[in-house]
C-alpha cells in the first residue's frame, strides 16, 4: 500500500476511515493488524484484499494494481489467490456447512464434498456437515467460515477476528489451523485480532489508531 486513504461521504460532510497507510507485506509472512474498536482495521483489511476501494493511493496484491483493476479484475485475483474469513462470517443462508465450504471449489469447476467435508472435521464440526448456518452456533458459524477460507488453500488468507467469539481451546485449533497451513506452502497470513495471543505468534504487528498507522 502507497498512501491509502479511504473517505466516505456522509450527509454532515466527509469522513476519514483511513489516511496516509503505507505498508508492505512480503509473501509469507503473518502480519496481525490491532487497534481499538473503530480504528479501521476492517476497513484496512478490505482494502487489502482488494474488497473496496481506496480513495486515494496505490494498493497491490500478488503484484497487480487493484485501486486500477475493476470489479471482474478484482474478483478474479481473489477467486486465484485469496481466502477471506469475514468479522461477520457471511455464510450462505441457504446451504448446509458442507455445501458453504464446497462452494468455492464448485465456482472454480472442482468438486468440493470431499475437501470440504476434511475441514469441516478438521475445525470439529464433523457431526454438523448438514446443519444450516442458523442451525449452528456462532463459534461454529465462525469455524464453517475458517473452513470455507481454507477450502481454495490460498496463497493469501485474510481473517477478521477469527478467534474472536471462541473459547480458548476452539480458538487454539482455530490458530493452530491458520498457522498450519504455513509450513507447507508458505501462505501469506493478514489476521485482524484482539487477541494478543494471536497478534504475539505472527510475525509483525500492525497498530491503527484513528485510521493511521502508528510507528
Ligand atoms: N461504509 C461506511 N460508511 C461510514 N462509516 C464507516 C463505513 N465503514 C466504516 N465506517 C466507520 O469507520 C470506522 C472504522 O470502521 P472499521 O469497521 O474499519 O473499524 P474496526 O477497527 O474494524 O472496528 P471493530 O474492532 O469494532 O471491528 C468506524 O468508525 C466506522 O463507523
Ligand atoms: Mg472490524
Amino acid at each position: 500500500m502507497r498512501g491509502v486513504g479511504k473517505t466516505v461521504a456522509l450527509p454532515d460532510g466527509a469522513l476519514t476511515i483511513l489516511d496516509g497507510i503505507s505498508l508492505d507485506i512480503a509473501p509469507g509472512e503473518r502480519v496481525a493488524i490491532v487497534g481499538e474498536s473503530g480504528s479501521g482495521k476492517t476497513t484496512l483489511l478490505s482494502l487489502l484484499a482488494g474488497l473496496d476501494l481506496p480513495s486515494r493511493g496505490e494498493v497491490w496484491l500478488d503484484g497487480e494494481p487493484i485501486h486500477a483493476s475493476d470489479e471482474d479484475a478484482r474478483a478474479a485475483l481473489r477467486a486465484r489467490a485469496v481466502g477471506f474469513v469475514f468479522q461477520n462470517f457471511q455464510l450462505m443462508p441457504a446451504m448446509s456447512a458442507l455445501d458453504n465450504v464446497a462452494l468455492p471449489l464448485e465456482l472454480r469447476g472442482e468438486s468440493g464434498t470431499d475437501a470440504a467435508r476434511a475441514l469441516l472435521q478438521q475445525v470439529g464440526l464433523g457431526q454438523r456437515l448438514h446443519h444450516l448456518p442458523r442451525q449452528l452456533s456462532g463459534g461454529e458459524q465462525q469455524r464453517v467460515a475458517i473452513a470455507r477460507a481454507f477450502a481454495t488453500r490460498p496463497r493469501i488468507l485474510f481473517a477478521d477476528e477469527p478467534t474472536g467469539n471462541l473459547d480458548r481451546r476452539t480458538g487454539q485449533a482455530i490458530e493452530d489451523l491458520l498457522f498450519g497451513m504455513d509450513d507447507a506452502r508458505a501462505t501469506t497470513v493478514v489476521v485482524v485480532t484482539h487477541d494478543e495471543r494471536l497478534a504475539a505468534r505472527c510475525d509483525r504487528q500492525l497498530r491503527l489508531d484513528a485510521g493511521r498507522l502508528l510507528p
